[in-house]
């Protein structure tokens, strides 16, 4: 295949990766059509992964009563996580929405199988992790699609995975990575909730990037792209 996305196509791009955004409230009723959501989870299959070893499934979830299992283990998790700090911070914390198990139409749990087409997988022998990397591009390429097709997503980590693992009766071998609500919104936060709510800042790239070296910023090699990433392009 040519390099062939035009100027309109790569605009598109960009905007669904500038607009994503984590969804856990603001849920429509609207449901999720079958052959959008078919979309998206072909959209996850197409990702890339170690060796090719797709290791990856696809748990969908509706039952109300998995859900509840699955809300009181967030419940449970928030308060256990909210111990570890001090106000002002913890109320803050507790006061966050950080999941939308029950308003979203659709929960989807994404699991990493290391036994897939295994135990030799070119690529894994030396970093094994490199499986459940290979899981987390899935998710992006769905949150991706989500965004694409209207679609909020949000990313529940605040769970017992033990509880999970009973609840979707999933194999001992098999690792739940992440649970998913989604659901159409009627549009999205032009920025991420935790910055807006003042949690944290989105840094500046130049204050992630190093040049050839670990904590090296400035090298005369790199002027260009030194230049241009203090700038903070708006590329969106
Ligand atoms: C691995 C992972 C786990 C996350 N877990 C949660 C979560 O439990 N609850 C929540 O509200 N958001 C969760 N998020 C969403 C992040 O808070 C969010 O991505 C971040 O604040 C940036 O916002 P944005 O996704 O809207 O750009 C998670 C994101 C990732 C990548």
């Amino acid at each position: 295949m040519k390099n062939d996305f035009t100027e309109e196509e790569k605009k598109g791009f960009y905007k669904a990766i500038y607009s994503r955004r984590d969804v856990r409230s603001h849920f429509t009723s609207k449901p999720i059509e079958d052959d959008i959501l078919s979309k998206i989870l072909h959209a996850a299959h197409h990702a890339p992964s170690v060796g090719f070893s797709q290791p990856w499934n696809f748990i969908l979830i509706k039952n109300i009563e998995t859900k509840k299992k699955i809300k009181e283990s967030f419940n449970e998790e928030k308060n256990r996580s909210s111990q570890l700090i001090e106000d002002p911070k913890k109320s803050k914390y507790l006061s966050f929405k950080l999941e939308g198990i029950l308003e979203s139409p659709v929960n989807l749990c994404v699991t990493y199988d290391p036994t897939k087409f295994g135990p030799f997988v070119i690529g894994r022998s030396s970093i094994p992790e490199a499986g459940l990397y290979s899981v987390c591009c899935a998710i992006q390429n769905l949150w991706l699609s989500a965004r694409t097709e209207g679609i909020g997503l949000g990313w529940v980590s605040i769970l017992s995975n033990e509880i999970l693992k009973k609840s979707l009766e999933l194999p001992d071998h098999v690792i739940p990575v992440a649970y998913l609500c989604l659901g159409y919104v009627e549009d999205f936060a032009e920025k991420p909730d935790l910055e807006s709510a003042g949690w944290l800042p989105r840094l500046g790239l130049k204050d992630v990037t190093y040049f050839e070296k670990w904590n090296d910023r400035e090298n005369e090699n790199w002027k260009g792209i030194q230049n241009r990433i203090k700038e903070d392009m708006d590329y969106a």
